[in-house]
Order: structure tokens, then C-alpha cells, then sequence
């Protein structure tokens, strides 16, 4: 058995035994930290923890593998409830193009964009889709992420979709943390159907659910709800479509226009909807008294220059909120929830204690880890990160493009 002590631990993070399953509003200040800490795990299962002062109860064994923690804080692994981590090549020449004033929607409509990344996906084996995927992974847990979503939507085919959620189903095998996947063949209406919608949603419906239900390849369903892609009613046919093979909605809304996705989303049950870098009051009504976590992505906000999430306005109004990379060749390249973390304090106001929360419970819950994942307590097996020593917690969001992890229990 691995025994591990950390001692001397500057800050133990979200640490306690009534960690709430979420947190919302004002809520979302509150973060406990255990000054002068302790933490002992047994094959990575949290046995004890406290004070400095208590930890000689557990006694000094030679076989215990002891990190003197010294000026570094431990924290919970983050948990991204929202990525494209399967995907093809890298769009950078898109990213020229958006330089040159090109739009995402130009982009996108000039047959770049999503169907570009399908195009190349195509050519590529499971094999060799599974590795890439794989080395994305690795450095995703090297920055402190311990439990991903992942997408399909790339394949936008019957072959070409059932591939990636297998390609996600292999990951899940072979690696330790927590992966959940989601089924999104609504991602774009692929060239062919461009001008008959009503086959590829009986493509999705009718062809690939069944399958997809079959060989157990997806928790969540997903539809991309925006102008150019499926309309609310499109979104709400193939939603409740996958509620009958056991989907849970998990939805792409308001990323550049508001349709009234929102409302639909969470009237048909939505564990979240994400995006809304637009928002307006009857989205936020909707969220009201609802038990959907609205997500924002403030790398793809950064990378395509529209507006950050109003996170403000969504606590204001005693909403919770998560935060998630979107990782994705082409409009969040950055798997990096550091980054993540200072987007959100300096583009959406957030405190760093607010950013966490976003990025650990109220994110665990956005991908159905709630109460295992996005704490530390006892008996829990959920990653774990020990940061490099800091001046305080804050310096974490603050060095921006920085990584201070020194390690991470898994
Ligand atoms: O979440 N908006 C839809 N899907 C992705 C981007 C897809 C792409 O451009 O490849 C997103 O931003
Ligand atoms: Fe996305």
C-alpha cells in the first residue's frame, strides 16, 4: 500500500466533511482553508487530515512516504466539465485568418470551423485519434485537471461520430481520473445536409442513438443551439430524443446569440448549459429555481474576442456557476484551468475564491461528480493537487500563464 503524508501544508483548500454540493451567490465567497495542515492518504484515499498539531496521532512509520509541504497549498484537482479533447489537427490558420478581421461565423460559413475539423477527422484511424487524445490528457492532470468531459461532434457521420465515442470510451478505460462523454452529433449540419435539416436529425435520432445507447458510449447528449447551426426547436427534438436512451442534456447555448435556448435547455432538464457569453433576464428567471448549472467559458470568450460571461450578474441574481476550458482546436485551444482560473478574476470579476468554486464543486456537479470530485475529505478518492510554494492562494490566478504544480495524486 502507497502511504503519503504531507505535512507543513500552507493552506489545505476545500478541505471538511460538509462541503456543500454546490455553491451559489454569495455563497460562492466562502472557501475554508486549513492553515498549517496535514493530509494522509493511503493509495490516494484521504485517511486523515487537520492540523499540523494533530498529525502525530497517526504515528511515524518508515513506510510512509513523507513531503514536507512547506509554503504550498493543497487543493482539490479541478474538474472541467466541458471539452473537445478528441479532435483532429489544430486550426491555427483560422486563428491567422481572425487577425486579418475574418469572423468565427465567416470562418465557419466559408466551410472552416467545426466541418473543417471533421473534414480532417475523417482521415484519421481510432488509433490514432486515441493517442493524440491521449497526450492531451497527460498534460491536462500535469496542470492540476482531475476529471474531464469530452465531446464527440467532430465526426458529424455515423462512422466518423461513433469513432470518437469510442475513442472517449478507451480513455475512460485506460486512465485513472473520472471521464465522462458526451454525444454531440449536433454539433454543425454536416455540407451535405446543409439544406436538409430534417436528415441528419433523423441521422442522429434514428441511426446513431440507437447505437450509441447500445454500446453504452455516452452519459450526456449535447446540441450546438445557435443561428447557422440547430434552431431551439432542432435542439429540443434531439434532446428529447436522447432522454429516451438515458442522456442527460448537457447543452452549447448563447455563445453568440440569445434564442431562447436557455428556457427550452432547463425546462427539459439541462444538468447545464453552457457558453452564454450572452445573457438576458429571462435566461437568468430560467435558471431561478432550477437545478441546471450555468458553465462560461472564458478561454474561448479570450481566444475569439466576444464578451466574457456576466459571472457577476448570475450571482447577483443567487445563482451558482461553473467554469470549464472548452478545450478545442478552434475556438479554446487552452486546456490549462490556470489560465482558466485569472481569465475569470480579471475579465469577469470573479475572486479567486469564487473562480474556485466555479472550478471545482460547482463544476464537479456540472459533470455529475458532485460529492466525490472538487473536495477533499475523508474517504475521498478524487484527485489532488500540492502547488509549488506561494505567497497565498491568490498568487495562483494571479501569475497568470503560470503553472504552479509541483504534484498531483491521482
Ligand atoms: O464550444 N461552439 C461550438 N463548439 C465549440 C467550438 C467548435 C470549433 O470551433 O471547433 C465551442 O466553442
Ligand atoms: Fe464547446
Amino acid at each position: 500500500m502507497q502511504k503519503i503524508l504531507i505535512k507543513n501544508i500552507k493552506g489545505l483548500v476545500q478541505a471538511g466533511e460538509d462541503i456543500p454540493l454546490i455553491r451559489k451567490g454569495k455563497d460562492m465567497q466562502e472557501l475554508p482553508i486549513v492553515k498549517n495542515a496535514f493530509l494522509y492518504l493511503e493509495d490516494n484515499e484521504v485517511i486523515a487530515y487537520g492540523k499540523m498539531d494533530d498529525w502525530k496521532e497517526i504515528g511515524s512509520s518508515s513506510d510512509i512516504e513523507i513531503i514536507d509541504a512547506e509554503g504550498c497549498f493543497v487543493l482539490p484537482a479541478f474538474c472541467d466539465s466541458h471539452t473537445h479533447t478528441v479532435f483532429s489537427k489544430t486550426r491555427e490558420e483560422e486563428f491567422v485568418d481572425r487577425i486579418h478581421g475574418m469572423s468565427y461565423e465567416e470562418i465557419a460559413l466559408k466551410g472552416g470551423g467545426i466541418l473543417n475539423s471533421a473534414a480532417k477527422l475523417a482521415e484519421m484511424t481510432e488509433e490514432e485519434l486515441f493517442n493524440s487524445a491521449q497526450e492531451r490528457i497527460q498534460k491536462m492532470i500535469a496542470c492540476g485537471t482531475g476529471a474531464i468531459e469530452i465531446k464527440s461532434g467532430y465526426g458529424l457521420s455515423v462512422a466518423a461520430e461513433l469513432k470518437m465515442l469510442r475513442v472517449i470510451k478507451k480513455l475512460k478505460a485506460t486512465n485513472k481520473i473520472e471521464i465522462k462523454a458526451t454525444f454531440l452529433g449536433a454539433h454543425a449540419f454536416p455540407l451535405a445536409y446543409k439544406e436538409n435539416h430534417r436528415g441528419y436529425i433523423d441521422l442522429i435520432i434514428k441511426e446513431l442513438l440507437p447505437l450509441i445507447a447500445k454500446e453504452e458510449l455516452a452519459e450526456y447528449i449535447d446540441v450546438f443551439c445557435e443561428k447557422n447551426y440547430f434552431s431551439v426547436d432542432e435542439m429540443a427534438e434531439i434532446i428529447s430524443a436522447g432522454k429516451e436512451y438515458g442522456l442527460i442534456p448537457k447543452v452549447h447555448v448563447n455563445q453568440f446569440t440569445i434564442l431562447g435556448g436557455v428556457k427550452k435547455a432547463v425546462e427539459m432538464g439541462a444538468l447545464s448549459v453552457d457558453h452564454l457569453e450572452e445573457i438576458d433576464q429571462e435566461d437568468i428567471l430560467a435558471l431561478q429555481n432550477s437545478n441546471c448549472m450555468p458553465t462560461f467559458l472564458p478561454g474561448c470568450s479570450h481566444f475569439l474576442g466576444i464578451p466574457f460571461g456576466a459571472a457577476r450578474k448570475i450571482m447577483a441574481a443567487d445563482l451558482p456557476l461553473a467554469l470549464a476550458s472548452d478545450f478545442n482546436p478552434g475556438s479554446a485551444p487552452n486546456y490549462n484551468l490556470f489560465t482558466i482560473w485569472s481569465l475569470a478574476c480579471i475579465k469577469m470579476k470573479m475572486t479567486p475564491e469564487e473562480a474556485l468554486n466555479a472550478l471545482t464543486i460547482n463544476s464537479a456537479y456540472a459533470m455529475g461528480l458532485q460529492g466525490t470530485h472538487g473536495k477533499i475529505c475523508l474517504g475521498s478518492k478524487a484527485p489532488i493537487i500540492l502547488t509549488k510554494a506561494i505567497p497565498s492562494l491568490a498568487y495562483l490566478p494571479y501569475s497568470f500563464g503560470e503553472v504552479n504544480v509541483s504534484r498531483v495524486f491521482i
